[in-house]
């Protein structure tokens, strides 16, 4: 399958990968190609680099979607890029007065507990994340909808997030942390109250917040939400799963990248999530040259000189393009049915429409192996 076909063809693209390899900039240039093949597209970023975002357009709280303008004469088709940047707490907000009263929910938004789990808590962005594209895909207004992932250190943090959040309002974190209280039995656990309550009552003292309370209110507030959020969890697992939908694992061409993504992408079709295929991002493909197989002997024979030079800087660039090679045969190379697309490692930053229209082309050229 080429990146046009897939752009075409499904309604929901994830773009996933550890920290650093490029999601965000694949993310955007996915969106911006779909756009010049005549489709709406949205790309909802997380954290674009501030000439990127500045670039669509996104340099002040990008919450809301805007449309890109995309350089006229380009594409004459009908297409259109729309951008925006999560908002993990409004998305958290929306997500609490929709499951709730609005007298709960300014409870709710009232208590500082609240404020650490929906701007701090680990899990939180991922869930979010996926919130945002559930909403999106409601609205209804985009054929397309691109979604960036949070940097987190490994892909597989992904999957995991969300449901360590919905555990984690559900109270069983909770529960868990006073477990061996109450094994302690009811003697026990006397003592040990006492002791908590000690404990606790230095903490407040300290930080001059009652955070006993908060949190006993919070997880009261939330009480009898539980069954709402886990329905929408569903919800949003089946549009994860759903035919339209392809996730791309983009990695760079190192050895733990690669690696990682081919455990991810194994991990995605073990959880029936489609995988659309693999983005090889900042690839060097310097192509063999025929009797040029050893240009340092070559370059021996010429003896020193600018002929000499070009020739070993050729030789060095050649041998870590075979080698990426060689990487990518050793850890994808058995997955025959998934598409890998390269993305050159380009001279310059990924910061303007103009590098990300290249990308786009570049992604569409190359050959899928
Ligand atoms: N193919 C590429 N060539 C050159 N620079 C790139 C390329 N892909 C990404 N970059 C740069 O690498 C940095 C990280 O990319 P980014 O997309 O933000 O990664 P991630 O979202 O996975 O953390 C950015 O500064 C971006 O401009
Ligand atoms: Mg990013």
């Amino acid at each position: 399958m080429t990146i046009d076909e897939l752009l075409l063809d499904r309604h929901i693209v994830v773009c996933t990968g550890s920290g650093g390899v490029g999601k965000t900039t694949s993310a955007a240039a996915l969106a911006l190609r779909a756009a010049e093949l005549g489709r709406r597209a949205i790309v909802c970023t997380i954290d674009p680099a501030r000439r990127l975002a500045q670039s669509m357009g996104l340099e002040q709280l990008g919450g809301e979607p805007k449309l890109v303008p995309v350089t006229a004469g380009r594409s004459r088709s009908k297409g259109e890029l729309w951008a925006m940047m999560l908002d993990m707490k409004s998305t958290f907000d929306q997500m609490v007065l929709e499951m709730t009263t609005p007298e709960r929910a300014e409870k709710i938004f009232t208590n500082p507990f609240y404020h650490h789990i929906s701007s701090t808590l680990a899990g939180t962005q991922e869930y979010m994340a996926m919130e945002k594209l559930w909403e999106l895909h409601e609205e209804g207004r985009w054929e397309l909808i691109v979604i960036d992932t949070p940097p987190t250190r490994s892909a597989l943090d992904f999957l995991d997030a969300p449901r360590r959040l919905t555990d984690f309002l559900e109270g069983r974190f909770l529960k868990l942390m006073m477990l061996p209280y109450m094994k302690a039995g009811r003697t026990g656990l006397k003592v040990i109250n006492f002791g908590t309550r000690v404990a606790l009552r230095a903490v407040t003292r300290i930080t001059g917040s009652d955070l006993f309370a908060d949190v006993a209110d919070f997880f009261q507030q939330f009480e009898g939400m539980y069954e709402t959020f886990k329905l929408r969890s569903k919800r949003v697992r089946e549009l994860m799963t759903a035919r339209r939908t392809a996730f791309l694992v983009v990695t760079a061409p190192t050895e733990p990248s690669l690696k990682e993504a081919r455990y991810f992408a194994e991990r995605l079709t073990d959880e029936k999530i489609p995988l659309g295929g693999i983005i090889v991002n900042r690839a060097h493909a310097v192509p063999g040259v025929a009797g040029l197989e050893d240009p340092a002997a070559i370059a021996a024979r010429v003896g020193d000189g600018v002929l000499a030079e070009a020739l070993r800087t050729y030789g060095a660039w050649r041998a870590v393009s075979l080698r990426e090679e060689r990487l990518l045969d050793g850890t994808l190379g058995a997955m025959e049915d998934t598409p890998v697309w390269r993305i050159p490692d380009l001279a310059d930053d990924v910061h303007d429409l103009r590098s990300l229209h290249e990308i786009g082309e570049l992604l569409a050229q190359v050959a899928t192996s």
